[in-house]
């Protein structure tokens, strides 16, 4: 796309309509630019960053598309077996974590490994076929009274520990590894923090499963944290003995050791947690940032009590069980803190600070934090410390096409309360992308963005067919110039970008497919975990 183009229409009112629409600059009166960056460098005349591939076009191939040199090959597809156990590989593939075989010792092997695979949903549809269950006949209020149906809902979400290899001919789950294990709707979990044992999640100390796991992210101590993006499944799923209130946490899963007990951290709040990143503040402390994954809902940041503990992996283990959760106001340019103990708003509305995070989305509003349009993932720049957020849509006020927007800590720390931000990139036919989701960052600081949308012949979305993946420049002449990377087979949504250290690989998930890699017998297409190689990435 042609540069002053995208100047003038991010100057221009388009930009205007995005930032109403948003709550983004209507509010402040002004989009930042870029002059505030972390290392003082304005945006667009830094380093320059170039695409490593030639963009491909916008297609409705039945495949994963990719650029001259580049393949795939799949890792695991729904319903495969990864270990003596018989557990199986499960649905709806989003997030992928790659943990070095040997992250343990500070390595970085790019050719063993775990990785963590979130299962965000099950497909009962899909399950009534296998089972020969008669779909029009069939009530999900009556799920109870069909317990092979309810089983494979139940196998079919939370997330996979799967052991991977690079063999000469593609990557490889290595079965019947000792690693390989599956966290389900049956799995114990404990829960930490404030809320543990309160009377807003029944006095619970342990809930049953975790489900809706979206996106989520990497701790600094290698663990995975996967994050449960709903608060109201019970009807929605038509699950018997469903407590909402045990849904809609951030879980941390140790890859390394199965032993260690899965848990939920009520600390983070509860809300539709789309992913988490990670940094450290000025001091040492762990920040995480999350989003509200719905039309109109906050963006969040959690800074832990504790510092990071570099040295010694185990001393950080409860880092995430207290702290403080902040809610952001873009009107303000600040993050206000959702606490009980010093907050009149938060004392007039919720009796205590468990009530609180139980209730974030709720005390996040009652603050002012801003009503954004789906926070959906965020990361931060490698190179600046800047925040990435990507907000998918909300079509409920027209905005159909979303915007990825960047927020700079003040001072270089992300401990501050202050902050300022800019649009980085805006959906639409000038950009050429629409509904971003999942970002990755390479090594040079490129992003890498995947799409959320779902397009038909004749609807809004018609030009931009199936769902792709781009890489866009964080800096250089290039700056938030979108260039197509790949292209998803029918009906599906790319998920969970992640490259290995070495840059050589990168790992997709193919979720809900309509035909593509179809179920063995069924003609209905299976999600799955593959791998990008043959050409860079950087
Ligand atoms: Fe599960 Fe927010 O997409
Ligand atoms: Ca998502
Ligand atoms: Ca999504």
């Amino acid at each position: 796309m042609d540069r002053r183009l995208f100047l003038t229409y991010v100057g221009s009112s388009t930009a205007a309509l995005v930032a109403a629409s948003s709550g983004i600059g209507a509010l402040t009166g002004n989009a930042m630019t870029g002059d505030h960056l972390i290392n003082g460098q304005p945006s667009g005349k830094g380093k320059s960053l170039t695409s490593p591939f030639k963009s491909i076009s916008r297609t409705w191939e039945n495949d994963v598309v990719l650029p001259k040199g580049y393949n795939y090959s799949i890792i695991a597809s729904y319903g495969d077996k990864i270990n003596s156990l018989g557990e199986k590989f499960g649905d709806a593939a989003d997030l992928t974590v790659y943990f070095p075989m040997d992250s343990l010792k500070g390595g970085s092997n790019s050719e063993e490994g775990l990785i963590w695979v979130n299962h965000e949903f099950p497909e009962p549809e899909n399950y009534m076929k296998i089972l020969g269950i008669n779909e029009s006949t069939f009530k999900k209020e009556n799920l109870a009274n069909y317990p092979e149906l309810l089983k494979m809902e139940k196998e079919a979400v939370g997330g996979s520990v799967i052991h991977v290899k690079k063999e000469k001919d593609g990557w490889k789950l290595v079965v019947d590894d000792t690693y390989n294990r599956r966290v389900d709707g049956n799995t114990l979990i404990e829960l930490t923090g404030p809320a543990r044992g309160s009377k807003y999640v029944n006095g619970a100390k342990t809930v049953v499963g975790s489900l809706g796991n979206c996106s989520g992210g990497r701790t600094l101590w290698n663990t995975v944290l996967s994050c449960e993006e709903n608060t109201e499944y019970g009807d929605d799923y038509g699950w018997p003995n469903f407590t909402d209130e045990h849904y809609g946490w951030v879980v941390e899963v140790d890859p390394f050791d199965p032993k260690r007990p899965v848990r939920k951290h009520t600390a983070l709040g509860r809300f539709a947690h789309e992913n988490t990143a990670m940094g450290l503040t000025n001091d040492g402390r762990v920040v995480v940032y999350m989003g509200d994954d719905k039309g109109d809902a906050c963006f969040y940041k959690f800074i832990s009590s504790k510092k990071f503990n570099p040295a010694n992996r185990e001393a950080n283990f409860d880092i995430l069980e207290s702290g403080t959760l902040y809610v952001a106001s873009m009107k303000e340019q600040k993050w206000i803190a959702l606490d009980h103990a010093t907050n009149s708003k938060l004392q007039e509305q919720f009796a205590d600070q468990a009530d609180v995070l139980t209730n974030a989305r709720a005390a996040g509003k009652a603050v002012g934090g801003t009503l954004l349009d789906r926070p959906e993932d965020v990361e931060i720049h490698p190179h600046d410390g800047s925040v990435f957020l990507a907000l998918t849509n909300n079509t409920g006020h027209g905005n159909f096409h979303g915007q990825i927007v960047r927020f700079v800590p003040a001072n270089g720390d992300h401990a501050s309360e202050a902050f300022t931000f800019e649009v980085f990139v805006a959906g639409g036919q000038q950009s050429g992308i629409t509904c971003p989701d999942n970002l990755h960052f390479d090594s040079k600081g490129n992003l890498w963005v995947v799409e959320d949308f779902g397009a038909s012949e004749t609807n809004q979305y018609a030009a931009y067919k199936n769902c792709g993946v781009f890489m866009i420049p964080t800096d250089g002449k290039q700056y938030g110039e979108p260039f197509q990377f790949a292209s998803g087979p029918k009906g599906s949504e790319l998920t969970g970008p992640w490259l290995t250290p070495d840059e050589k690989t990168l790992f997709l998930d193919v979720q809900h497919p309509s035909t593509w890699n179809q179920y063995p017998g069924q003609t209905f297409g299976r999600s799955c975990l593959v791998a990008v190689q043959g050409g860079s990435f950087k």
